[in-house]
C-alpha cells in the first residue's frame, strides 16, 4: 500500500501530480482552513503532510498522529512547528528555503517604495475622485535613493535586500545575531550596528528576523522611540516581530513617518488600528506570492515529503537528530 499523505491547502496540480507517483494523497483543494480539532483528525492515519504557515503542528496534534513520518512545510518560516514536540515524536520537519529570496526582496523593495513615496495613499485618493491637479506640494514623500537602510535580521533574504539596495546608492546598516566575515560585509557594502544604533541611525529600518519567543515584539514603544521621526518601518517577516497596538500608537501620534506591513499579529486577524490610518501601507502577506516563487515552495516541499517517506535526506530537514535516529 502507498504512503498516505495529507496536503493541507489548496496546492497546484503539478505539485498533485508529483506527489501521486508515489503516495495516495488527500488534498484541500478547496482550501477550507482546518479548524486544530480537523487537522488532527485529517492526520490520524497520515504518513505525512505537506501543511500551510498557518497550521499550527504542536505536541497536542502530533500524540493524535502515530504514523507520521515528516511534515514538509510549505514556507521557509517555520514559527507553526513546533520542531522539539516534532523531534520528541521522531517526526521529519521540513521547510522552503531558497527559492523565495529574491521574489521576498523584490516584494521588501516594493512595500519601501510604495511607504516611502506614498503610493497606495495616491492610489487611494486619485479612486476617491479627489485628484484636481497637480501641484507642487502634492502628497510629498521621502526618498528612497541615498537613504540609509537597517536591516535587522541578515540572512538570505536580509543579505539580497542589501544587494538591491546598493543600486539605490543606500547605506546599508545590518544587526543580525552572528555578524558576518569582513569580507563579506565589503562584498555587501554592509556595517553592522548593534540594534539599537540600527535603530537611531536608519532612514528606513526593514524587519527580516525568524519570529520565535526571543524574537517577540523586537519593535514595541521603547525601540520606536530610538527611530527617527523621519523613519520608516517595514516588515515582511513575521507578526508578533512588532507590537502592533504600539506600532499603531506611533503612527498615529507621528513619532515616525509611516510602516509598511505585510504581516501582521494574529493574522489573518488585522488590528483595526491600522486601518484609519493613511501612513501605513498594508498587503496581506503576499512576499513570497509571485506564480513561481509559490510553484517553487509547493515542489520544495512535495520533494522533501518524497525524500523522508521513500528512504532518502530531505533536502531542507530542519530536524536531523530525527533522521540519525532511525
Ligand atoms: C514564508 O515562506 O515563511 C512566507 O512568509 C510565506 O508564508
Amino acid at each position: 500500500m502507498k504512503p498516505r499523505v495529507l496536503v493541507s491547502r489548496e496546492v497546484f496540480d503539478e505539485t498533485l501530480e508529483m506527489l501521486a507517483e508515489h503516495f495516495e494523497v488527500e488534498s484541500n483543494q478547496a482550501d477550507l482552513k482546518h479548524t486544530p480539532e480537523q487537522l488532527a483528525a485529517a492526520l490520524a492515519d497520515k504518513d505525512g503532510a505537506l501543511v500551510s504557515t498557518s497550521d499550527r503542528i504542536d505536541g497536542a496534534l502530533l500524540d493524535r498522529c502515530p504514523r507520521l513520518k515528516v511534515v514538509a512545510n510549505v514556507g521557509v518560516g517555520y514559527n507553526n512547528l513546533d520542531l522539539p514536540a516534532l523531534t520528541a515524536h521522531g517526526v521529519m520537519a521540513t521547510n522552503t528555503p531558497d527559492v523565495l529570496t529574491n521574489s521576498v526582496a523584490d516584494y521588501t523593495f516594493g512595500l519601501i517604495i510604495a511607504t516611502c513615496r506614498r503610493l497606495t495613499e495616491g492610489e487611494h485618493f486619485l479612486r476617491a475622485g479627489e485628484w484636481k491637479g497637480s501641484h507642487l506640494k502634492q502628497m510629498l514623500g521621502v526618498d528612497v535613493h541615498g537613504a540609509t537602510l537597517g536591516i535587522l535580521g541578515f540572512g538570505r533574504i536580509g543579505q539580497t535586500v542589501a544587494r538591491r539596495a546598493s543600486g539605490f546608492d543606500m547605506k546599508i546598516l545590518y544587526h543580525n545575531r552572528t555578524r558576518l566575515k569582513p569580507a563579506e560585509e565589503a562584498q555587501l557594502g554592509a556595517h553592522y550596528r548593534g540594534k539599537h544604533d540600527l535603530l537611531r541611525e536608519a532612514d528606513i529600518v526593514v524587519l527580516l528576523t525568524p519570529y520565535s519567543a526571543e524574537s517577540h515584539h523586537t519593535i514595541g514603544a521603547a525601540e520606536i522611540a530610538l527611530m527617527k521621526p523621519s523613519a520608516v518601518l517595514i516588515n515582511v517577516a513575521r507578526g508578533g516581530i512588532v507590537d502592533d497596538a504600539a506600532l499603531i500608537e506611533a503612527l498615529k501620534a507621528k513619532r515616525i513617518l509611516a510602516a509598511g506591513l505585510d504581516v501582521y499579529e494574529n493574522e489573518p486577524a488585522l488590528n483595526p488600528g491600522f486601518l484609519p490610518l493613511k501612513n501605513v501601507v498594508l498587503s496581506p502577506h503576499l512576499a513570497s506570492a509571485s506564480e513561481p516563487t509559490r510553484k517553487a515552495m509547493a515542489a520544495t516541499a512535495a520533494r522533501n515529503c518524497i525524500a523522508a517517506l521513500t528512504g532518502g535526506e530531505p533536502p531542507n530537514l530542519l530536524n536531523p537528530e530525527v533522521q540519525r535516529k532511525r
